[in-house]
């Protein structure tokens, strides 16, 4: 049988929404459902109970790549931390890092810090969504999201629920992350907006795409937007959308970590304050010379999938001969000696903490003593 597949052919241009009367009532007929859905839906997330605006700005730094669940223990222990902005400012690196770790991305948490120490020295937050939008870490979204959740402003915010919601509620057939669909996308958020609560709002629109208008079972039977919902029980549209540009293929990485041991010491190495795992602590790629001695791979080789890349870490152990030469190789390529205790205590990629139990396992008491 052949599947039918929509064509598209009512194609939009970028400003083809919202040009006439239709539209307006449907948009509006969108706005008062998703609102009388949220008062009824919404999830009693702790970030909603009494919005402030370092606890808003935070909830919204960690959920941009992380799930709710996680983020919300991560979220109180994060303010216990760093009960305010000026607490974060003041801290060090490796501590912000330490307190972010579970979350990964730490690209997110460096950037926090440095806007801590721009919002700490300016003595106030941004008051609004432009001003937010100068600080490091705050694209579009976040901006809009906390102008609207803890200052009022009318703005929208479009993250990766909201272009899926609006791209399947109009049907909308360009890719939501190139100019033209992205604009289009802006413009159907912009006109779904209540401007009378902005908050609510947007945090409405995340909600029904995290709830309802899920990625591959949207639940349209239980959707406030199914009335004005040009995809609603229609699989063969909301199965295609939103349209997304091709994706760029992800880049294999052979990465060989050297466990280097001596009488219950190992050698870590904070890793480049660029690229992959920026400032993390991790094991040294660099073998040691050969009077070290290879007493085999201590896992299975582990596979660990980042953003583009598809790591597959190899783990070789070595035993340094003296207490001389692990000093002298730990320093030569800029490590550190420390406990395995003390290695723990820091920041380190989730690749590594994922298997941490395993390598200790592998290593066994004897070299753990
Ligand atoms: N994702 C991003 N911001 C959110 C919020 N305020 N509530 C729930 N999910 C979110
Ligand atoms: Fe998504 Fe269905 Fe709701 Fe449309 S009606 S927004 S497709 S869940």
């Amino acid at each position: 049988m052949q599947k039918y597949t929509h064509t598209f052919e009512n194609e939009m241009n970028d400003a083809g929404f919202l040009q006439n009367s239709t539209d307006e009532h449907r948009a509006s007929d969108a706005r008062n459902a998703l609102r009388s859905w949220y008062l009824r839906h919404a999830r009693p997330l702790p970030w909603r109970e009494k919005p402030s605006l370092y606890g808003t700005w935070l909830s919204e730094i960690m959920l941009q790549q992380t799930r709710v669940d996680t983020g919300i223990p991560k979220w109180h222990a994060f303010q216990s931390t760093f009960p305010t902005v000026a607490d974060l400012a003041q801290a060090s690196e490796d501590d912000v890092m330490k307190a972010w770790e579970g979350l990964g991305y730490y690209r997110r948490a460096r950037l926090l810090h440095r806007a801590a120490k721009v919002i700490h020295e300016a003595g106030a937050f941004p008051s609004t969504h432009a001003d937010w939008l100068e600080l490091p870490g705050i694209g579009p979204y976040t901006a809009a999201a906390i102008a609207s959740i803890g200052l009022g402003e009318p703005v929208a915010a479009v993250d990766g629920n909201v272009q899926r919601v609006a791209a399947r509620w109009n049907a909308m057939p360009l890719p939501v992350d190139a100019p033209q669909g992205a604009k289009a996308i802006q413009a159907i958020a912009d006109a779904w907006l209540h401007h009378d609560h902005p908050g609510d709002h947007n945090q409405a629109v995340m909600e029904v795409g995290a709830l309802v208008c899920s990625p591959k079972r949207p639940q349209c039977d239980a959707c406030p937007l199914s009335p004005t919902c040009q995809s609603a029980h229609n699989e063969d549209l909301w199965s295609q959308l939103p349209v997304k540009k091709p994706k760029k293929k992800a880049t294999a990485w052979e990465l060989t970590w050297h466990v280097v041991t001596h009488k219950g010491s190992v050698v870590a190495m904070k890793r480049p304050s660029e690229g992959v795992w920026a400032n993390l602590w991790a094991f040294p790629e660099l073998a040691p010379p050969a009077s070290f001695a290879h007493a085999g791979l201590l896992l299975e080789p582990v596979t660990h999938i980042l953003t583009h890349k598809r790591i597959t870490c190899t783990f070789h152990h070595w035993q340094a001969p003296s207490l001389g030469a692990f000093q002298a190789f730990a320093k030569e390529n800029g490590g550190q000696a420390m406990t395995w205790t003390q290695f723990q205590s820091t920041a380190r990629p989730r690749l590594l903490t994922k298997v941490w139990d395993d390598i200790l396992a592998a290593l066994g008491e004897e070299e753990l003593r």
